[in-house]
């Protein structure tokens, strides 16, 4: 084997990665009850509020239902990978970490760089779709119920169409009123409110997380009630003709039949991302190997139970072809007649989105930490703030970039690039669960699959992987293009930066100085 090969194959001992735990500079303030609130923090936002409208009236219809369950099915498979490997190594990077100590640096690699897009290009996601739900409160409390914003200063500049009778695939200027209430359009400029409530996160966040997981927890409690709230208001209103078709038939350009629901289980399957953060917040965790399992499990159960729900309520209140694409939670209440109830439901959407934002952009940090004290990132991205503990030069990197990308690009654009970068993830963390139980048997697991070395070893990984190959080849050829040339990218960043200065690589044991060159200036 070339020694290029043997560096980009080399696997991060186990017990050096056990080591950091002891050694990392964090403080250990949360507890399984905020893990678990880290965990819906970051799962229940803008995939159940805002993508289950394109969702069901693009793709799959009534029988969004379905593509809720498939989408859960697959996390339910990776979640229980992500305890198991969780447990067994609570370190910051999450899959990045799991991915290093089991297939070695390269794969490693590339799962920390599809970790920006669950996390940055998510976060950007939620962003948006917090623009679309303040529009939507807003407007509920105007007499006309026009919207009150200049709408060049809430979209995006660009749009993105799918193929269709009248334009091919692309991406188009995106035309909006030129002032509120005006049939005129205009070229939209940025998305201003999107951009606000990042970079007021991004501020909350560089204080200190102790503030963080507060706020979080209150703000959790909050979105649970808001989907409750919408589900028993909403039961009452179904009407079971909207039932019909269940799954209607396949279109020309459209999507539907049995492929549809498919596809838009990929766009739903961002609703579930998220779960697997608490992973990254186990050097905070002041009992990792308890709570972490706890908190992964806990969170998506709630998740799963409350998306079904609110997605059969939402197709039985509304015909799935008049379903928003904004705000489509919001809107169907207006049109079953229950205006005041959408504008308090949308202040809870609001709520949830701003804590799953608050949960992405802390869980973002934390894997440039861990790929920066490995030597993969510069030194700087390893910093720690002395007096709030936190990591403040990677959380004002993570919340500028994540501020761009959700004032200039579309919401769908956004989450569908998320899900896919997700579904890769989780494919490798899933093989990672199984090379583990092969090439470490006897590595103490505090959770361990159930069902013994055949069904919890083997057979659970390799349906989690498979399933999510599965949904990911059920992604539209435009995301898996995207996704294949983020992963360019980051190959041309790597063999410039990571492969020169990787600790593993380098054989220098880990622990210690946080970098690949060693600065004193990590640590200060
Ligand atoms: N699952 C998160 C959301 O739906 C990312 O917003």
């Amino acid at each position: 084997m070339s020694s290029i090969l043997r560096r980009i194959v080399a696997r991060k001992p186990i017990d050096s990665v056990q080591k950091e735990i002891n050694e990392a500079e964090y403080k250990r303030p949360l507890n399984a009850w905020d893990l678990t609130c880290i965990g819906i923090g970051t799962t229940i936002g803008a995939g159940i509020f805002v993508l289950t409208g394109t969702a069901a009236k693009d793709y799959a219809g009534p029988a969004i239902i379905l593509s809720y369950i498939i989408s859960g099915v697959v996390c339910i498979f990776a979640c229980l990978c992500y305890a198991e490997l969780g447990s067994t190594l609570p370190v910051s990077g999450s899959a990045y970490s799991f991915t290093y100590a089991a297939l070695g640096e390269l794969l490693a690699w590339i799962v920390g760089w599809d970790l920006m897009l669950e996390y940055l290009v998510g976060s950007a996601t939620v962003a948006v779709g917090w623009a679309y739900y303040l529009d939507t409160f807003v407007t509920g409390f105007t007499a006309d119920g026009k919207s009150l914003f200049d709408q060049r200063f809430t979209n995006a500049p660009f749009i993105w169409l799918e193929a269709s009778d009248t334009v091919a695939a692309g991406f188009y200027m995106n035309k909006v009123p030129c002032r509120p209430g005006s049939d005129e359009l205009c070229q939209a400029y940025f998305n201003f409110p999107a951009f606000f409530i990042v970079v007021a996160i991004t501020i909350l966040l560089v204080i200190g997380i102790r503030e963080a997981a507060w706020f979080n927890n209150t703000m959790v409690v909050i979105k649970i009630v808001v989907c409750i709230l919408f589900v028993l208001t909403g039961i009452k209103f179904i009407n079971n003709a909207n039932y019909t078709p269940f799954i209607p038939p396949a279109q020309e350009y459209g999507h539907y039949g049995a492929s549809g629901i498919f596809q838009a289980s990929v766009s739903v399957f961002f609703a579930y991302i998220g779960f697997d953060a608490v992973t990254t917040t186990a050097q905070e965790a002041a009992n990792p190997q308890r709570d972490l399992p706890i908190g992964i499990i806990a969170s998506l159960g709630i998740c799963t139970i409350l998306y079904v729900a609110v997605a059969a309520v939402l197709v039985g209140m509304v015909p799935y072809s008049t379903i928003s694409r904004g705000a489509p939670v919001g809107q169907a209440l207006i049109d079953v007649g229950l205006p005041a109830m959408a504008v308090i439901i949308s202040f809870g959407a609001l709520v949830g989105l701003s804590s799953v934002l608050l949960s992405s952009l802390i869980a973002q940090p934390r894997i440039f930490y861990s790929m920066a004290y490995d030597g993969l990132l510069p030194s700087a991205f390893a910093k720690i703030h002395p007096k709030t503990g936190t990591p403040y030069v990677t959380t004002i990197v993570s919340g500028t970039v994540c501020a761009l990308l959700s004032a200039f690009l579309p919401v769908d654009v956004l989450g569908n690039l998320a899900s896919v970068g997700t579904l890769s993830a989780f494919f490798l963390v899933s093989v990672s669960t199984l090379v583990l139980r092969i090439t470490q048997p006897d590595l103490p697991r505090k959770f361990q699959i159930p069902g013994g070395f055949w069904i919890g070893g083997m057979l659970i990984p390799f349906l989690s992987a498979f399933s999510a190959a599965g949904l990911f080849s059920q992604a539209t050829i435009p995301a898996i293009i995207r996704v294949f040339a983020w992963m360019g990218v980051g190959l041309v960043v790597y063999f410039s930066f990571g492969f020169w200065h990787s600790r593993v690589g380098l054989g220098i044991s880990t622990g210690g100085e946080p970098a690949a060159a060693g600065s004193k200036a990590a640590k200060a």
